[in-house]
Protein backbone atom coordinates (compact mmCIF):
# COMPACT_ATOMS: atom_id res chain seq x y z
CA UNK A 1 0.00 0.00 0.00
CA UNK A 2 1.11 3.57 -0.69
CA UNK A 3 0.36 5.95 2.08
CA UNK A 4 0.13 9.98 1.09
CA UNK A 5 -0.77 12.40 3.27
CA UNK A 6 -3.68 14.68 2.49
CA UNK A 7 -2.37 18.38 2.70
CA UNK A 8 -5.57 20.04 3.68
CA UNK A 9 -6.72 18.12 6.66
CA UNK A 10 -5.05 15.08 8.95
CA UNK A 11 -7.07 12.32 6.34
CA UNK A 12 -5.18 9.67 5.25
CA UNK A 13 -5.15 8.37 1.75
CA UNK A 14 -3.99 5.04 1.35
CA UNK A 15 -3.96 3.99 -2.80
CA UNK A 16 -3.94 0.12 -3.08
CA UNK A 17 -0.69 -0.99 -5.00
CA UNK A 18 -1.72 -1.83 -8.49
CA UNK A 19 -1.95 -5.19 -9.45
CA UNK A 20 -0.96 -5.18 -12.90
CA UNK A 21 1.70 -4.11 -14.99
CA UNK A 22 -0.84 -1.55 -17.35
CA UNK A 23 1.53 0.45 -19.75
CA UNK A 24 0.14 3.91 -19.72
CA UNK A 25 -2.01 4.85 -22.35
CA UNK A 26 -0.80 8.23 -24.07
CA UNK A 27 -3.55 10.42 -25.24
CA UNK A 28 -2.98 12.57 -28.72
CA UNK A 29 -1.76 15.82 -28.63
CA UNK A 30 -4.37 18.49 -27.13
CA UNK A 31 -6.00 15.99 -24.72
CA UNK A 32 -5.43 15.83 -21.19
CA UNK A 33 -6.49 11.69 -21.42
CA UNK A 34 -7.51 9.05 -23.43
CA UNK A 35 -10.84 9.18 -22.17
CA UNK A 36 -11.10 12.80 -23.42
CA UNK A 37 -10.12 12.09 -26.66
CA UNK A 38 -12.56 9.28 -27.28
CA UNK A 39 -15.37 11.66 -25.84
CA UNK A 40 -13.89 14.47 -28.32
CA UNK A 41 -14.35 12.07 -31.10
CA UNK A 42 -17.94 10.96 -29.76
CA UNK A 43 -18.99 14.73 -29.65
CA UNK A 44 -17.57 15.60 -33.05
CA UNK A 45 -20.39 14.51 -35.34
CA UNK A 46 -18.70 15.56 -38.44
CA UNK A 47 -16.10 13.10 -37.52
CA UNK A 48 -14.73 10.22 -40.43
CA UNK A 49 -15.27 7.13 -37.97
CA UNK A 50 -12.36 5.30 -39.15
CA UNK A 51 -10.24 4.67 -36.20
CA UNK A 52 -12.37 1.85 -34.44
CA UNK A 53 -13.12 -1.09 -36.96
CA UNK A 54 -16.46 -0.10 -36.26
CA UNK A 55 -19.27 -0.87 -38.94
CA UNK A 56 -21.46 2.27 -39.88
CA UNK A 57 -22.99 0.88 -43.05
CA UNK A 58 -26.50 -0.52 -41.22
CA UNK A 59 -29.28 1.45 -42.58
CA UNK A 60 -32.40 1.29 -40.15
CA UNK A 61 -33.30 -2.35 -40.33
CA UNK A 62 -34.46 -4.93 -37.73
CA UNK A 63 -31.75 -4.70 -35.35
CA UNK A 64 -32.25 -1.17 -34.23
CA UNK A 65 -36.46 -2.19 -34.41
CA UNK A 66 -35.54 -4.90 -32.23
CA UNK A 67 -33.57 -2.42 -29.50
CA UNK A 68 -36.37 -0.10 -29.67
CA UNK A 69 -39.31 -2.23 -28.95
CA UNK A 70 -37.32 -3.68 -26.06
CA UNK A 71 -37.18 -0.36 -25.17
CA UNK A 72 -40.83 0.90 -25.23
CA UNK A 73 -41.70 -2.69 -23.91
CA UNK A 74 -39.40 -1.69 -20.91
CA UNK A 75 -37.74 -4.52 -21.11
CA UNK A 76 -34.87 -2.98 -19.20
CA UNK A 77 -36.37 -3.22 -15.90
CA UNK A 78 -35.99 -6.59 -15.23
CA UNK A 79 -32.34 -8.85 -15.18
CA UNK A 80 -32.06 -11.20 -18.22
CA UNK A 81 -31.19 -14.64 -18.07
CA UNK A 82 -27.47 -14.44 -16.72
CA UNK A 83 -25.61 -16.90 -19.25
CA UNK A 84 -27.54 -15.30 -22.37
CA UNK A 85 -30.87 -15.63 -23.62
CA UNK A 86 -31.12 -19.73 -24.95
CA UNK A 87 -32.34 -18.32 -28.26
CA UNK A 88 -29.37 -16.18 -28.86
CA UNK A 89 -26.84 -18.92 -27.63
CA UNK A 90 -28.49 -20.94 -30.60
CA UNK A 91 -28.53 -18.62 -32.76
CA UNK A 92 -24.53 -18.31 -32.48
CA UNK A 93 -24.40 -22.04 -32.70
CA UNK A 94 -26.09 -21.51 -36.24
CA UNK A 95 -24.38 -18.82 -37.34
CA UNK A 96 -20.69 -21.10 -36.91
CA UNK A 97 -22.19 -24.06 -37.82
CA UNK A 98 -21.19 -25.90 -34.42
CA UNK A 99 -23.07 -28.57 -32.49
CA UNK A 100 -22.94 -29.86 -29.40
CA UNK A 101 -20.94 -26.65 -28.11
CA UNK A 102 -22.26 -24.04 -24.70
CA UNK A 103 -21.97 -20.37 -25.34
CA UNK A 104 -21.62 -17.81 -22.93
CA UNK A 105 -23.22 -14.62 -23.90
CA UNK A 106 -20.83 -11.68 -22.63
CA UNK A 107 -20.59 -8.03 -22.66
CA UNK A 108 -18.38 -8.22 -26.07
CA UNK A 109 -15.20 -10.16 -27.39
CA UNK A 110 -13.46 -7.88 -24.59
CA UNK A 111 -14.83 -9.58 -21.88
CA UNK A 112 -14.52 -12.84 -23.25
CA UNK A 113 -10.85 -12.71 -23.84
CA UNK A 114 -10.45 -11.93 -20.32
CA UNK A 115 -12.92 -14.79 -18.98
CA UNK A 116 -10.40 -17.14 -20.85
CA UNK A 117 -7.33 -15.58 -19.85
CA UNK A 118 -8.83 -15.81 -16.24
CA UNK A 119 -9.84 -19.21 -16.34
CA UNK A 120 -7.32 -21.25 -18.07
CA UNK A 121 -3.45 -19.20 -17.21
CA UNK A 122 -1.31 -20.11 -14.10
CA UNK A 123 1.67 -18.57 -12.92
CA UNK A 124 3.93 -20.77 -14.90
CA UNK A 125 2.21 -20.61 -18.05
CA UNK A 126 3.10 -19.03 -20.94
CA UNK A 127 1.07 -17.33 -23.74
CA UNK A 128 2.00 -17.07 -27.44
CA UNK A 129 0.27 -14.08 -29.35
CA UNK A 130 1.83 -11.55 -32.16
CA UNK A 131 2.84 -8.29 -32.72
CA UNK A 132 1.20 -5.88 -34.61
CA UNK A 133 -1.99 -7.70 -32.92
CA UNK A 134 -4.52 -6.34 -31.08
CA UNK A 135 -2.55 -5.86 -28.05
CA UNK A 136 -5.40 -6.00 -25.41
CA UNK A 137 -5.38 -9.82 -25.69
CA UNK A 138 -1.52 -9.69 -24.66
CA UNK A 139 -2.29 -7.26 -22.10
CA UNK A 140 -4.73 -9.42 -20.39
CA UNK A 141 -2.74 -12.79 -20.69
CA UNK A 142 0.18 -11.09 -18.76
CA UNK A 143 -2.33 -10.63 -15.67
CA UNK A 144 -2.37 -14.03 -15.58
CA UNK A 145 1.16 -15.49 -17.03
CA UNK A 146 3.96 -16.50 -16.63
CA UNK A 147 5.33 -15.06 -19.89
CA UNK A 148 3.26 -13.36 -23.13
CA UNK A 149 5.41 -14.12 -26.43
CA UNK A 150 4.73 -11.04 -29.03
CA UNK A 151 6.62 -13.13 -32.04
CA UNK A 152 7.39 -10.34 -34.88
CA UNK A 153 4.94 -10.75 -38.10
CA UNK A 154 5.38 -7.36 -39.72
CA UNK A 155 7.21 -8.84 -42.52
CA UNK A 156 6.71 -10.50 -45.75
CA UNK A 157 8.20 -14.03 -44.72
CA UNK A 158 5.53 -14.87 -42.72
CA UNK A 159 2.50 -13.22 -45.18
CA UNK A 160 2.43 -10.50 -42.22
CA UNK A 161 0.74 -13.63 -40.02
CA UNK A 162 1.34 -15.59 -37.04
CA UNK A 163 1.80 -19.19 -39.05
CA UNK A 164 1.99 -22.36 -37.88
CA UNK A 165 5.81 -22.71 -38.47
CA UNK A 166 6.44 -19.94 -35.99
CA UNK A 167 4.05 -21.14 -33.43
CA UNK A 168 6.30 -24.51 -33.83
CA UNK A 169 9.05 -22.65 -33.30
CA UNK A 170 8.07 -20.68 -30.64
CA UNK A 171 6.34 -23.56 -28.76
CA UNK A 172 8.10 -24.74 -24.49
CA UNK A 173 7.08 -26.64 -22.34
CA UNK A 174 4.83 -24.12 -20.56
CA UNK A 175 2.95 -22.84 -23.29
CA UNK A 176 -0.65 -23.08 -22.11
CA UNK A 177 -2.58 -20.68 -24.96
CA UNK A 178 -2.13 -19.63 -28.25
CA UNK A 179 -4.43 -16.61 -29.54
CA UNK A 180 -5.30 -16.57 -33.21
CA UNK A 181 -6.82 -13.27 -34.63
CA UNK A 182 -8.43 -14.19 -37.74
CA UNK A 183 -8.79 -11.86 -39.42
CA UNK A 184 -5.82 -10.28 -38.01
CA UNK A 185 -6.33 -6.30 -36.24
CA UNK A 186 -4.96 -4.23 -37.88
CA UNK A 187 -3.50 -6.07 -40.86
CA UNK A 188 -6.72 -7.62 -42.05
CA UNK A 189 -4.74 -11.17 -42.95
CA UNK A 190 -6.46 -14.37 -42.62
CA UNK A 191 -6.26 -17.94 -42.63
CA UNK A 192 -6.22 -21.01 -44.99
CA UNK A 193 -8.01 -24.38 -44.24
CA UNK A 194 -4.95 -26.44 -44.29
CA UNK A 195 -3.48 -23.76 -41.91
CA UNK A 196 -6.25 -23.58 -39.29
CA UNK A 197 -5.89 -27.30 -39.43
CA UNK A 198 -2.30 -27.02 -38.74
CA UNK A 199 -3.03 -25.05 -35.24
CA UNK A 200 -5.82 -27.72 -34.67
CA UNK A 201 -2.78 -30.47 -34.61
CA UNK A 202 -0.53 -28.30 -32.75
CA UNK A 203 -2.80 -27.47 -30.23
CA UNK A 204 -4.11 -31.15 -29.82
CA UNK A 205 -0.42 -32.25 -29.91
CA UNK A 206 0.82 -30.68 -27.23
CA UNK A 207 -2.64 -30.59 -24.86
CA UNK A 208 -2.67 -26.59 -25.01
CA UNK A 209 -5.76 -24.07 -25.69
CA UNK A 210 -5.90 -22.11 -28.50
CA UNK A 211 -7.97 -18.98 -28.34
CA UNK A 212 -9.78 -18.03 -31.66
CA UNK A 213 -10.73 -14.40 -32.03
CA UNK A 214 -13.18 -14.30 -35.02
CA UNK A 215 -13.96 -10.81 -34.42
CA UNK A 216 -13.45 -9.90 -38.15
CA UNK A 217 -14.80 -13.41 -39.66
CA UNK A 218 -17.73 -12.59 -41.82
CA UNK A 219 -15.91 -9.25 -43.55
CA UNK A 220 -12.79 -12.59 -44.97
CA UNK A 221 -13.70 -13.64 -48.18
CA UNK A 222 -13.05 -17.56 -46.47
CA UNK A 223 -12.91 -18.30 -43.05
CA UNK A 224 -12.45 -21.58 -41.02
CA UNK A 225 -13.05 -22.15 -37.18
CA UNK A 226 -10.19 -24.01 -35.12
CA UNK A 227 -13.31 -25.37 -33.59
CA UNK A 228 -14.48 -27.98 -35.94
CA UNK A 229 -10.78 -29.57 -35.92
CA UNK A 230 -9.93 -29.66 -32.38
CA UNK A 231 -12.91 -28.65 -30.58
CA UNK A 232 -11.86 -29.72 -26.99
CA UNK A 233 -8.68 -27.43 -27.30
CA UNK A 234 -10.45 -23.88 -28.69
CA UNK A 235 -12.23 -21.28 -26.99
CA UNK A 236 -13.94 -19.32 -30.38
CA UNK A 237 -14.23 -15.68 -29.22
CA UNK A 238 -17.61 -14.03 -30.54
CA UNK A 239 -18.10 -10.17 -31.41
CA UNK A 240 -21.46 -8.15 -32.14
CA UNK A 241 -19.60 -4.71 -32.70
CA UNK A 242 -18.20 -5.29 -35.95
CA UNK A 243 -20.37 -6.75 -38.69
CA UNK A 244 -23.02 -6.52 -36.71
CA UNK A 245 -22.50 -2.69 -35.99
CA UNK A 246 -23.48 -2.89 -32.51
CA UNK A 247 -20.10 -2.02 -30.99
CA UNK A 248 -21.53 0.83 -28.89
CA UNK A 249 -24.08 -1.87 -26.98
CA UNK A 250 -21.45 -3.96 -25.82
CA UNK A 251 -22.27 -7.31 -26.26
CA UNK A 252 -20.40 -10.83 -27.55
CA UNK A 253 -19.88 -14.51 -26.60
CA UNK A 254 -17.55 -16.95 -25.87
CA UNK A 255 -18.50 -20.93 -27.38
CA UNK A 256 -16.45 -24.24 -26.32
CA UNK A 257 -17.27 -27.28 -25.23
CA UNK A 258 -19.66 -27.19 -21.99
CA UNK A 259 -16.93 -28.48 -19.22
CA UNK A 260 -14.41 -25.23 -20.68
CA UNK A 261 -17.21 -22.83 -20.57
CA UNK A 262 -18.44 -24.25 -17.17
CA UNK A 263 -15.00 -23.81 -15.75
CA UNK A 264 -14.70 -20.41 -17.28
CA UNK A 265 -17.90 -19.64 -15.30
CA UNK A 266 -15.86 -19.58 -11.92
CA UNK A 267 -14.27 -16.03 -12.83
CA UNK A 268 -17.21 -14.62 -13.86
CA UNK A 269 -17.83 -11.53 -12.53
CA UNK A 270 -20.95 -10.07 -14.74
CA UNK A 271 -23.15 -12.49 -12.63
CA UNK A 272 -26.37 -10.90 -13.33
CA UNK A 273 -26.04 -10.80 -17.31
CA UNK A 274 -25.88 -8.90 -20.34
CA UNK A 275 -27.97 -5.83 -21.46
CA UNK A 276 -31.06 -7.24 -22.38
CA UNK A 277 -31.67 -4.62 -25.26
CA UNK A 278 -28.55 -5.12 -26.76
CA UNK A 279 -29.28 -9.45 -26.40
CA UNK A 280 -32.88 -8.71 -28.32
CA UNK A 281 -30.70 -6.68 -30.61
CA UNK A 282 -28.20 -9.77 -31.44
CA UNK A 283 -30.62 -12.04 -32.14
CA UNK A 284 -32.19 -9.62 -34.63
CA UNK A 285 -28.94 -9.33 -36.12
CA UNK A 286 -28.49 -13.19 -36.65
CA UNK A 287 -32.01 -13.79 -37.34
CA UNK A 288 -32.20 -10.93 -40.21
CA UNK A 289 -28.05 -11.75 -41.27
CA UNK A 290 -28.83 -12.68 -44.63
CA UNK A 291 -30.68 -9.32 -45.54
CA UNK A 292 -28.29 -7.10 -44.99
CA UNK A 293 -24.84 -9.06 -44.85
CA UNK A 294 -24.56 -8.62 -48.81
CA UNK A 295 -24.79 -4.70 -48.53
CA UNK A 296 -22.38 -4.32 -45.85
CA UNK A 297 -19.64 -6.96 -47.66
CA UNK A 298 -19.34 -5.69 -50.70
CA UNK A 299 -19.58 -1.63 -49.60
CA UNK A 300 -16.35 -2.41 -47.25
CA UNK A 301 -14.76 -4.34 -50.33
CA UNK A 302 -15.60 -1.90 -52.57
CA UNK A 303 -14.10 0.73 -50.34
CA UNK A 304 -10.97 -0.92 -49.93
CA UNK A 305 -10.66 -0.80 -53.61
CA UNK A 306 -10.84 3.11 -53.60
CA UNK A 307 -8.42 3.23 -51.07
CA UNK A 308 -5.58 0.86 -52.53
CA UNK A 309 -6.07 2.89 -56.24
CA UNK A 310 -5.31 6.31 -54.27
CA UNK A 311 -2.90 4.72 -52.45
CA UNK A 312 -0.69 2.97 -55.51
CA UNK A 313 -0.13 6.64 -56.74
CA UNK A 314 1.60 8.26 -53.40
CA UNK A 315 5.06 7.89 -53.09
CA UNK A 316 6.76 5.97 -50.15
CA UNK A 317 3.56 4.36 -48.50
CA UNK A 318 2.36 1.16 -49.27
CA UNK A 319 -0.36 -1.85 -48.32
CA UNK A 320 1.39 -4.39 -47.07
CA UNK A 321 -1.75 -6.43 -46.84
CA UNK A 322 -3.96 -6.58 -50.11
CA UNK A 323 -6.89 -7.27 -49.94
CA UNK A 324 -7.65 -7.17 -46.69
CA UNK A 325 -10.23 -10.06 -45.30
CA UNK A 326 -11.23 -7.41 -42.87
CA UNK A 327 -12.77 -4.11 -42.19
CA UNK A 328 -9.28 -2.43 -41.73
CA UNK A 329 -6.08 -2.44 -43.68
CA UNK A 330 -2.57 -0.79 -42.33
CA UNK A 331 -0.88 1.99 -44.41
CA UNK A 332 2.64 1.49 -44.32
CA UNK A 333 4.51 5.40 -44.31
CA UNK A 334 7.91 4.42 -43.61
CA UNK A 335 9.07 5.44 -47.02
CA UNK A 336 7.87 9.19 -46.71
CA UNK A 337 9.96 9.33 -43.14
CA UNK A 338 6.73 10.43 -41.80
CA UNK A 339 5.50 9.17 -38.30
CA UNK A 340 2.36 7.37 -38.05
CA UNK A 341 1.20 9.81 -34.91
CA UNK A 342 2.23 12.62 -36.69
CA UNK A 343 -0.07 11.48 -39.51
CA UNK A 344 -3.38 10.22 -37.10
CA UNK A 345 -3.11 14.00 -35.72
CA UNK A 346 -2.53 15.88 -38.81
CA UNK A 347 -6.19 13.79 -39.89
CA UNK A 348 -7.80 14.65 -37.16
CA UNK A 349 -7.21 18.13 -37.31
CA UNK A 350 -9.27 17.52 -41.08
CA UNK A 351 -12.17 15.17 -39.14
CA UNK A 352 -10.40 11.92 -40.16
CA UNK A 353 -10.01 9.56 -37.80
CA UNK A 354 -7.56 6.94 -37.87
CA UNK A 355 -5.29 4.87 -35.17
CA UNK A 356 -1.63 5.37 -35.35
CA UNK A 357 0.12 1.61 -35.12
CA UNK A 358 1.33 1.87 -31.59
CA UNK A 359 -1.93 1.33 -30.77
CA UNK A 360 -1.68 -2.58 -32.35
CA UNK A 361 2.26 -2.55 -31.89
CA UNK A 362 4.90 -2.39 -29.60
CA UNK A 363 7.69 -2.91 -32.19
CA UNK A 364 6.76 -1.15 -35.43
CA UNK A 365 4.19 1.66 -33.55
CA UNK A 366 6.15 4.58 -35.86
CA UNK A 367 5.49 2.59 -39.27
CA UNK A 368 2.22 2.07 -40.65
CA UNK A 369 -1.53 3.85 -39.63
CA UNK A 370 -4.60 2.05 -39.23
CA UNK A 371 -7.48 2.85 -41.14
CA UNK A 372 -11.27 0.86 -40.68
CA UNK A 373 -13.51 1.18 -44.01
CA UNK A 374 -16.87 0.10 -43.07
CA UNK A 375 -18.29 3.76 -43.98
CA UNK A 376 -20.10 5.38 -46.33
CA UNK A 377 -18.23 4.96 -49.28
CA UNK A 378 -18.30 9.60 -49.78
CA UNK A 379 -16.56 9.06 -46.76
CA UNK A 380 -13.89 6.90 -48.04
CA UNK A 381 -13.95 9.54 -51.30
CA UNK A 382 -13.19 12.30 -48.68
CA UNK A 383 -10.36 10.04 -47.13
CA UNK A 384 -8.67 9.56 -50.43
CA UNK A 385 -8.51 12.95 -51.19
CA UNK A 386 -7.07 14.09 -47.80
CA UNK A 387 -4.19 11.56 -47.53
CA UNK A 388 -2.11 12.49 -50.61
CA UNK A 389 -2.83 15.92 -49.21
CA UNK A 390 -1.34 14.94 -45.58
CA UNK A 391 1.21 13.14 -47.08
CA UNK A 392 3.02 15.80 -48.80
CA UNK A 393 2.29 18.09 -46.10
CA UNK A 394 4.49 16.24 -43.72
CA UNK A 395 6.54 14.51 -46.03
CA UNK A 396 10.10 13.86 -44.35
CA UNK A 397 11.75 11.92 -47.43
C1 LIG B 1 -9.38 -8.70 -32.45
C2 LIG B 1 -10.38 -7.99 -31.59
N1 LIG B 1 -10.98 -8.67 -30.60
C3 LIG B 1 -11.88 -8.08 -29.81
C4 LIG B 1 -12.23 -6.75 -29.98
C5 LIG B 1 -13.22 -6.12 -29.06
O1 LIG B 1 -14.51 -6.51 -29.39
P1 LIG B 1 -15.78 -6.12 -28.52
O2 LIG B 1 -16.21 -4.77 -28.97
O3 LIG B 1 -16.78 -7.18 -28.84
O4 LIG B 1 -15.37 -6.13 -27.09
C6 LIG B 1 -11.62 -6.00 -31.00
C7 LIG B 1 -11.97 -4.58 -31.18
O5 LIG B 1 -11.46 -3.86 -31.96
C8 LIG B 1 -10.68 -6.65 -31.81
O6 LIG B 1 -10.05 -5.99 -32.80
Amino acid sequence: MTVEKNNTTDEKLTVPVQKYKKSQKLPPEGFESTNDFFNYTFENKNLIWMGQNTNHLHDEDDINNAMIKSIKNKEYCKYPAPEGFPELQELILKDLDLEDMSVYISAGATESLHLCMHSILEEKDNVITCDPGYLIIGSFAERFAHNVKYIPIYNNDCNYKLTPKLVRENLDENTKIIVLIDPLNPLGTSYTEEEIKEFAEIAIENNIYLIHDITYKDFAREHFLVAKYAPKHTLTIFSFSKIYGMAGVRIGAVIGVEPLISSMKNVVVNDLGVNIIAQEGAIAALKSKREWIGHVKNTTFENQKIIKKMIDNVDGVFLPVYPSDANMMVIDLTGTGIKAKDMSNYLLKKDIFTREGNYTSKLYGDNYLRISFSIPTEEIKVFCDEFPKAVEALRKK
